[in-house]
């Protein structure tokens, strides 16, 4: 049997992994500033980490949502602690797409409305509502294809204050990124994310923020949402909420009630899943990442918008995104190959930087060195010294 070739891959076989460091089956060792797409929040193999999942494996894995796992009810306590969320309700599931799917499902159910308002460049999942309110036609299949789902310009209060003045009535919910990740680090404005706050609770549309790459502390907030200060009635978590172990959620405002079976999943919120999720928060919280997140972030923003050819720095914490010139392009893949260095993408021409919140300033600066000195070495006349 041969796997179904859905990914374009590197010829990399990572084998071991501490920190935000990899090493491949050659014994070569690679700097992770993509946290394997923004999956590792406190540093690959943490001790504390391991030693959670692997007692918890030792004890019981896994058993099924008809009985009571106490471990869901000390996720759901300890998240609200640190979210700030205190009020809201938690249902575990299992991947981002999950999260969103559900997510737009509960509002519909509560509202008993259709309509969707999604915006330019979003990218909430593969799974059937998901990927029709993700704004990439070809990911989309004809199965998938509804007119439910609307897309409005990203950050354009004008317009979506105008749609919700015609069909308000209509609106089951409005899902965005605080930061848009795939669809190159784009920053929803303050002012945006109170617009969609107050139209939302005048029209009982609700607000939905998809937190699956921009939350879990990595913008330095414990969801991006938060730099509005405003609450969304349902936050969907996933990547870095696992460290790697597959776990997600979403976090429900109170006013959203509970009915029996309206939601559910085999695998969701297994002790497995609760202990590695359980894990990531003691770390994020004893070893205060999202400060360190935010420290950092702010760091390498200011450095890098002082090096020549990278355009439009941006991000909030370590969530960062520049654009590379024409003359540039093949820096991504310089930094891989000359450099050992992952990072991440988005097309046509942006590097994303996702790394462990757990990074350290010496990371940051060999990144930045590594950056230079790759520039250095494509452009006939470096400026960098
Ligand atoms: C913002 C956002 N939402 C949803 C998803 C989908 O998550 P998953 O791949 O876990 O289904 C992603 C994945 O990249 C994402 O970035």
């Amino acid at each position: 049997m041969h796997l179904f070739n859905v990914y374009p891959i590197n010829n990399i076989t990572i084998t071991k992994a501490k920190g935000s460091y990899v090493w491949d089956d050659k014994g070569q060792q690679y700097l992770d500033m993509y946290g394997g797409h923004a999956v590792i929040s406190i540093g690959h193999t943490h001790p504390h980490y391991v030693g959670r999942v692997t007692g918890q494996l030792n004890k019981i894995g896994f058993y099924s949502n008809s009985l009571k796992i106490p471990l869901q009810e000390e996720l759901a306590e300890k998240l609200g602690k640190i979210s700030g969320k205190e009020g809201y309700q938690l249902f575990l599931c299992n991947s981002g797409a999950e999260a969103n799917e559900n997510a737009l499902k509960l509002a519909s159910f509560y509202n008993n409305r259709k309509k969707i308002i999604a915006f330019t460049k979003s990218f909430h999942g593969r799974t059937s509502l998901a990927v029709a309110a993700t704004d990439n036609p070809t990911i989309v299949a004809p199965v998938n294809q509804t007119d439910n789902v609307v897309f409005l310009p990203f950050d354009d209060e004008a317009v979506l204050e105008g749609y919700f003045k015609k069909n308000g009535n209509e609106i089951s919910s409005v899902i965005i990124e605080g930061v848009q990740g795939v669809g190159g680090i784009n920053l929803a404005s303050v002012h945006f994310l109170q617009t969609i706050r107050k139209l939302c609770t005048e029209y009982n549309a609700v607000f939905i923020a998809d937190s699956v790459q921009c939350g879990y502390g990595r913008t330095g907030k414990f969801f991006s949402h938060d730099y509005a200060n405003v609450n969304a009635d349902i936050y969907t978590m996933a990547k870095g909420m696992g460290n790697g172990f597959p776990v997600a959620g979403i976090i429900i405002a109170p006013h959203i009630r509970a009915k029996h079976f309206m939601l559910g999943t085999t695998f969701g919120g297994n002790h497995l899943a609760c202990a590695a999720a359980l894990a990531v928060l003691e770390v994020i919280e004893k070893e205060c990442l999202m400060q360190n997140a935010e420290g950092l972030g702010n760091y390498l923003m200011d450095e890098l918008k002082k090096i020549p050819y990278l355009m439009n720095v941006r991000g909030r914490g370590l969530m960062i995104g520049f654009d590379v010139p024409e003359e540039l392009k093949e820096l991504k893949k310089n930094l891989l190959f000359n450099q050992h260095i992952f990072t991440g993408e988005a097309k046509p021409n942006v590097i994303r930087l996702l790394p462990s919140l757990a990074l350290r300033k010496k990371d940051a600066d060999e990144f930045l060195d590594a950056v230079k000195e790759e520039i250095e070495a494509m452009v006939p006349e470096p400026r960098l010294s």
